[in-house]
């Protein structure tokens, strides 16, 4: 059976209060929906909110996550947040390498593979985004792009289970443009990247790790991306911060579910 993550990353979005209202109102609105076992809710506020919102999410179908980590386990990295931190808040995911951190904070492929050693090793499920961008993908060289993403972030990278880690393809020419790629080219290379994760991890693990699609997904076009085979939900910047279009997105794939 097909399972979905729709997952929500707030950015540096709404203060601690407001963020506090924006999960209540998700949470009530999920309240009315019956979320079933193989659809997985996330929200990733900023580090600020982090213990609130787990506190404020406590029994209801809505995990949290943290957008960033440190690789190091403690130590004199001013302003930094270590796994070991983020576990004892209970927080159980960790994106790692979004293309913001990538451009802006110069995290590279070799870093990211260190948090993603740094996050399995604490048991905080990794949401590992790679993508290219638009001169990337103008050159034809997507599929590069993400191999190479995939060998050197993943590099030693050992799992046991298929749910210990997530791969989140954002194209970065799709992110906050409202630009989206179309189903066709977003299943063309997540079909790649499950090939690709296949060889890495085997058939029966690689085959159920959730590929998730972000970059301009919202409530029109999430059922189009969501019904493709290898497009196992989305990662969602700017429709997250929206009750209704987060809810909305969620409807879609309660309706793939069936
Ligand atoms: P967007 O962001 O939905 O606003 O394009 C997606 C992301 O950056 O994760």
């Amino acid at each position: 059976m097909k399972h979905y993550i729709i997952a929500g990353n707030w950015k540096m979005n709404t203060r601690p209060s407001e963020g506090l209202q924006l999960l209540n109102s998700i949470c009530s609105g999920l309240s009315e929906l019956s979320i079933p076992a193989n659809l997985k809710v996330i929200a990733f506020p900023p580090h600020t909110h982090l213990q609130g919102a787990v506190a404020a999410t406590s029994g209801i179908a809505l995990d949290i996550g943290a957008q960033n980590m440190h690789y190091e386990a403690a130590g004199a990295f001013t302003g930094e947040v270590s796994a070991d931190m983020l576990k004892d808040l209970d927080v159980e995911h960790v994106i790692i390498g979004h293309s913001e951190r990538r451009q802006y904070f110069n995290e590279t492929n070799e870093s990211c593979n260190r948090k993603l050693h740094a996050a399995i090793s604490h048991s905080l499920i990794p949401l590992y985004c790679i993508g290219e961008t638009l001169a990337e993908r103008e050159a034809e060289r997507h599929f590069a792009v993400a191999d190479e993403q995939l060998e050197v972030g993943l590099k030693n990278v050992n799992i046991s289970r298929s749910s210990q880690l997530v791969i989140a393809y954002e194209p970065v020419w799709a992110i906050g443009t409202g630009r989206t790629a179309s189903p066709q080219q977003a299943e063309e290379i997540h079909a790649h990247i499950r090939r690709r994760l296949i060889g890495r991890f085997g058939e029966s693990i690689g085959s159920e790790i959730s590929i998730l699609y972000g970059g301009s997904m919202n409530a029109a076009n999430a059922s189009g991306l969501l019904a493709q085979p290898n497009i196992d939900g989305g990662l969602i910047g700017g429709a997250s911060l929206k009750t209704a279009d987060f809810l909305s997105i969620v409807n879609s794939a309660l309706a793939q579910i069936g």
